[in-house]
């Protein structure tokens, strides 16, 4: 718990905060990274290009110092589990958090210069080193379930197999070098580290598309195109152009908390585009354990074309007892039983006592969320992933960033 005088001073600043946190974020990143180059592959550099990055730390710790003087209404459990699974998947350590903190309040200082008196600097350190210590300890415990040294999260796994899925995803079938398949839950995503040559290595997460029990891992991926003055994506146009059978590349443990419930009620699955692996990877296991229990799929594509593991979830959903799927194509020649156009969300059905699985575009999911909302379906019921970095749920989005102001 905060104390009651960092309390005070956290509650005056926090406007102040909040209306520079996203520059703070930024210099943050700027100073760390130019004292540590070490650690420039561990982070996204293509999400730190687009001011993703210092969107999502800056509104995690805003979430977090709101929820420390009760003043702000993010799921901070939901937060920190997300935050935990990520950073265990890509084996971040205890003593990195004295770096990160050091860097991040010397960057309030910077940005907010005389305002932060000592008081203050003590105030926001406090709300770190809570937030730290809850981060430490849920990877902490996740390292020790599972037996994972943080120092080698990622072993080589050599690619055993490749389908041309759909325009531009590819599935990847991965078999260790090193004893078995770990165990996982349908839902979870192993983070995949790829050498690019010239010292450059990145990390990008991908959600296993097939449910626990094969002796293979499949990752399915799209490849990102560059829009505009925006780059191909790194990593997505590596896997799904240059890697090859045969080819070793770096694989963590399984991690991700947006896995299926134990639960017999209906289930709803929403999906948009590559949002498909995580329902690819639920529904099949479904079908496998609990047949009996109902699903409605709902899935939304650009175009026929595109639309990756189709033939996965028709052969796992013919094996349910109940089963109705709608796909939705935005334009392309229709096969039989598709629907053209958008999905509309509140055609989605809501059978009492539902549970929900969201994966696709922000805005789609916020737009179908809502709906289900509305609709009479509990907010504890609606689970979503996030294929980034989470700046919805924090309310990060809608923080002022001055680079964006610049560039408008
Ligand atoms: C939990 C989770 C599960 C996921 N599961 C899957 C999955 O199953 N399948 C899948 O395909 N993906 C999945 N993803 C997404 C995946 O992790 C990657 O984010 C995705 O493949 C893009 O990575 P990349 O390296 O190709 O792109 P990056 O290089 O990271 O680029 C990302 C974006 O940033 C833009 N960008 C880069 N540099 C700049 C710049 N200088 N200026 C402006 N814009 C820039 C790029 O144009 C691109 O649009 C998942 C993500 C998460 C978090
Ligand atoms: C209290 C301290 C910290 C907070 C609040 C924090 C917060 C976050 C958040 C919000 C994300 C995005 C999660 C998402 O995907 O939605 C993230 C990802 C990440 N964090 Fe942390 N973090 C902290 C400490 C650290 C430390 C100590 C390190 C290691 C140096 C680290 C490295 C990373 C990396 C590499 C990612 C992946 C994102 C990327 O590649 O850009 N974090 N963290």
């Amino acid at each position: 718990m905060l104390s009651a005088r960092s309390a005070t001073t956290v509650r005056a600043t926090l406007p102040a905060v909040r209306g520079a946190v996203v520059e703070i974020a930024g210099r943050f990143y700027e100073t760390m990274f130019a004292e540590h180059p070490g650690l420039l592959n561990l982070f996204n550099r293509g999400s730190r290009a687009s001011g993703e990055q210092r969107k999502a730390l800056a509104g995690a710790v805003v979430a977090y110092a709101e929820h420390l003087t009760g003043t702000g209404d993010v799921p901070m459990r939901s937060v920190v589990s997300r935050i935990a699974h990520k950073h265990v998947s890509l084996g971040i350590k205890p003593e990195q958090y004295t770096v990160v903190g050091r860097h991040l309040i010397a960057a309030v200082k910077e940005v907010l210069g005389d305002a932060v008196t000592p008081e203050v600097a003590s105030a926001w350190d406090e709300v770190y080193w809570l937030f730290a210590v809850r981060l430490i300890a849920a990877e902490t415990r996740a390292y020790q379930r599972d037996g994972i040294d943080p120092h080698h999260v990622s072993a080589p796994w050599k690619v055993v197999g490749r389908t041309e899925e759909a325009e531009d995803a590819v599935s990847l079938l991965l078999a260790p070098t090193f004893g078995g398949v770990p165990a996982h839950r349908p839902g979870q995503y192993v983070t995949v580290t790829a050498d690019l040559g010239g010292g450059v290595v990145q990390a990008r997460q991908y959600t296993l598309s097939r449910a626990p029990g094969h002796d293979t891992l499949r990752i399915t991926v799209r490849r990102v195109r560059g829009r505009g003055d925006a780059p191909d994506g790194t990593v997505s146009t590596f896997l799904t152009r240059d890697v090859r059978v045969g080819d070793l590349v770096g694989v963590s443990r399984p991690a991700g908390d947006t896995v299926l419930d134990t639960g017999s009620g209906p289930l709803v699955l929403v999906s948009a585009g590559i949002g498909i692996t995580p329902i690819a990877a639920l529904l099949e296991h479904v079908a496998a354990v609990r047949p009996e229990r109902p699903v409605i799929a709902v899935h939304a594509e650009r175009e026929p074309g595109r639309h990756a593991l189709r033939e996965h979830v028709e052969e796992h959903g013919a094996r349910l007892e109940s089963f109705r799927s709608t796909v939705c194509y935005q334009r392309g020649d229709l096969p039989p039983g598709a629907v053209g156009g958008r999905v509309v969300p509140d055609d989605i059905p809501v059978p009492p006592d539902a549970t929900a699985y969201l994966c696709g575009p922000v805005p789609f999911m916020r737009d179908v969320r809502t709906s289900l909302l509305r609709r009479g379906m509990p907010a504890v019921r609606i689970h979503f992933e996030v294929f980034g970095s989470d700046l919805w749920t924090t309310g990060a989005e809608q923080l002022p960033d001055p680079a964006l102001a610049a560039a408008d």
